[in-house]
Parts: structure tokens; sequence; C-alpha cells
């Protein structure tokens, strides 16, 4: 339980016991990686739960049977936010392959925090949004800036708020305020609310910078 309507923490022990591995700054860049893999499952399943299902008639060996499968009409999209969301896009990729992915290029203005665009694979025409479910990932929910931005992107082009997702590793409370009082209706899965953001915007006690904890960019 949180203070959030629509923000879900994913505290099984699984990713709980990975997110203290992913913490430790002496932490490699692979085990960082694979670590964030174990934890995507998990946040997958929960961002997935309540996707529509549709009856389908199969045959087994023996004789037919009725199924479930996931609703046809719904087009599932992947958006991960360049570069650290692209840890999670491979095993959404695993899970749903049939889903579109469509990459999302912001970086953060380090002086004021706000999200600077510079690559965006959105159609412009956007063909029956009622039925898209947007899985938006990105591992650090911070100022909730980019967040904002990326939700609008869709938002903006009537997905409603409901049939969007946001996917994130660490989240600050300051960003879930902001993106919840924006958009109460998009749904926030989490393996973390963390205490605060500090003056530079880093997420504590978090990771640190987790595109570069991943690409194995880290400046000693
Ligand atoms: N982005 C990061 O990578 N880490 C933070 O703590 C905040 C934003």
């Amino acid at each position: 339980m949180n203070n959030y309507k629509n923000v879900f923490v994913v505290n099984h022990p699984i990713c709980c016991h990975n997110l203290s591995i992913i913490r430790d700054k002496n932490t490699t860049a692979e085990v960082f990686r694979n670590a964030v893999k174990r934890i995507t499952y998990l946040l997958f399943y929960k961002a997935t739960e309540d996707l529509e299902l549709e009856n389908c008639s199969v045959e087994t060996p023996l004789e037919s049977c009725i199924c479930q499968r996931l609703n046809s009409k719904k087009e599932i999209i992947i958006a991960p936010i360049l570069r650290a969301g692209l840890i999670f896009s491979d095993i959404a990729n695993e899970i749903m392959p049939f889903a579109t992915v469509r990459h999302i290029g912001m970086y953060r203005d380090e002086d004021t925090l706000t999200p600077i665009w510079y690559y965006n694979k959105i159609p412009v025409e956007f063909e029956n949004p009622e039925d898209k479910i947007i899985l938006i990932l990105d591992p650090m929910l911070a100022t909730g800036n980019s967040a904002i931005d990326a939700i609008k992107l869709f938002a903006n082009k009537k997905v409603p708020q409901k049939n969007i997702r946001f996917v994130s590793l660490i989240s600050a409370p300051e960003g879930l305020e902001k993106v919840q009082n924006m958009f109460p209706d998009v749904r926030i899965i989490t393996a973390s609310i963390d205490n605060c953001l500090n003056s530079s915007g880093y997420i504590r006690p978090g990771l640190g910078d987790a595109g570069d904890r991943i690409f194995n960019t880290v400046i000693n």
C-alpha cells in the first residue's frame, strides 16, 4: 500500500534482492544489467496483469477447446525512453513479441532538470487511440519531467490515460506526486519508492545514473 491512487510497488522478494545488488556502487555493469533484467520480469507481470483477453478455439492433439488469448484488437506499444529505458525493452519484447516498439529520445538538461527531445518514433497519425496500450519504460522516475513529457505525447494523441502505464525501477516521491497530479489515471509500476531527490535531481538513495551504470560509462 502507498498514498498514491495508481502507483503499484512490486516489492516481491526477488525484486528486493536484486535492488540490493543494483544499488551497490561496486556492482559491475554486467551484474547490474542481469539483476535489472530479473526485476523487469516481475514489473511486467504487474504492468500487464489487466490486459484484455478474448476467447479462441484451439485444436489440441486430442480435441478442440476454448482458450483465451490477448485481445487482437489492442495494439501494445513499448516505448523505452533512451537510453536507460533500453534495459527494459529486450525483456518486454521477449514477453510480448507481437508488441510495437516506439523509441523516445530525450535527455535531461542537468541545469534545468527539464527533458530535451532529440528523437521520437511516434507516428503523427495515430489511428484508434482507444485500442492502444502504452508501456513507457524508464528505470528512474525522478523529477517526473521526462515521464510527463512522454505521457503527454500519447495523451495528446487521445490515448486514454487508463491505457498508459509507466514502468520504472526506482521512483522519487516528488516525481510520483507530479505525474499523478497531472495524469491521475496513468498507472505507475515501480520496484521502490525512495526517500527524495537531491539538489541535482538524483534519487536518494537510488543507484546513481542508471544509463551510466547500464552502459558502463560511469566516470570515477
Ligand atoms: N536519472 C538517473 O539515472 N538517476 C537518478 O537518480 C535520477 C535520474
